[in-house]
């Protein structure tokens, strides 16, 4: 494999996004047609696979040795092989249940993992025009102007993102709902948007102080990761060690202090592995 030119990597899935958000902007006004995957509300529609095909035809066309873990992909079958080849993971609907309702919140996300560090970060939320972006050492943006977490350390001053998540496996079900229980008196107020990629990165422009999650996939994690990291905010795992991309946890805070205080008192839930 020869030197990867980051730029180029950038500006090719940047064109990509464009056609695919356009695509997502016109659908959400649509009817779907909807099927189910792991769950009666884990749900995938045309436009997710759409979506998806446009990002690893044109990726796979300009880097043809790059590898791919993208959501449908999986779904359909695919294994999900993480390796230190430059590996783009793609979301291509992030917060699909929202799509589905023509919910505003939803995203398109792509993330360049290189040796397994993120590079390259594309969020892009085509109905709302938000295109948050990050590479590594570079900073974070919206719509090209730099982004930063809040700084935030106290707990009770902190907005909270959490999600229910995609299952309803009972002992999933009964962490939320501790979580929650234990979090709601603590804290200035919580929210559940129904997508992670933009938790995070809301995170990451200081519109919350914290985001945690069980049950996500590696594909909802991939871009918001770096574009947190560069804009100063934390990512962890929920009990506040390193950040495993393939273990389906995530915590996320503007401040190590404040990440370390949502840990203290996650009940903690591990899923199987991507
Ligand atoms: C889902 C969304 C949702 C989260 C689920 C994810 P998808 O991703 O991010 O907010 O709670 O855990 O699976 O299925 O819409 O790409």
């Amino acid at each position: 494999m020869g030197s990867i030119n980051i730029q180029e990597c950038f500006d090719t899935a940047m064109q990509l996004v464009k056609t695919a958000g356009d695509l997502v902007r016109d659908a959400i006004k649509k009817k779907k047609n909807i099927e189910t995957k792991s769950s009666a509300v884990d749900l995938v529609t045309e436009s997710d696979k759409a979506v998806e095909k446009i990002m690893i035809d044109g990726l796979s066309n300009a880097f043809p040795d790059h590898k791919f873990i993208g959501e449908e992909s999986v779904s359909a079958g695919e294994k999900c092989v993480f390796t230190d080849d430059p590996t783009w993971i793609i979301d291509p609907i992030d917060g699909t249940m929202n799509f589905v309702h023509s919910f505003p919140h939803t995203c398109i996300s792509v993330g360049l993992w290189i040796n397994k560090d993120a590079e390259v970060a594309i969020v892009y939320n085509p109905v709302l025009n938000q295109m948050f972006t990050a590479l590594k050492g570079k900073g974070a943006f919206l719509n090209g102007e730099k982004i930063s977490a809040s700084g935030e350390t106290d707990l009770s001053t902190s907005l909270i993102f959490a999600e229910v998540g995609s299952s309803r496996d009972p002992e999933k079900m009964n962490t939320v709902i501790t979580n929650f229980t234990t979090l709601l008196p603590r804290v200035h107020g919580m929210r559940a948007m129904g997508s992670c990629t933009l938790n995070m990165c809301y995170v990451a422009m200081g519109g919350g102080d914290a985001y945690f999650e069980f049950g996500i996939h590696a594909w909802d994690t991939a871009a918001a990761y770096l574009v947190v990291k560069e804009a100063g905010g934390i990512v962890v795992d929920t009990e506040g060690g390193t950040f495993d991309l393939m273990r389906r946890r995530v915590l996320c805070a503007s401040t190590q202090e404040l990440a370390e205080k949502v840990a203290k008192l996650l009940k903690q839930y591990q899923p199987e592995r991507d």
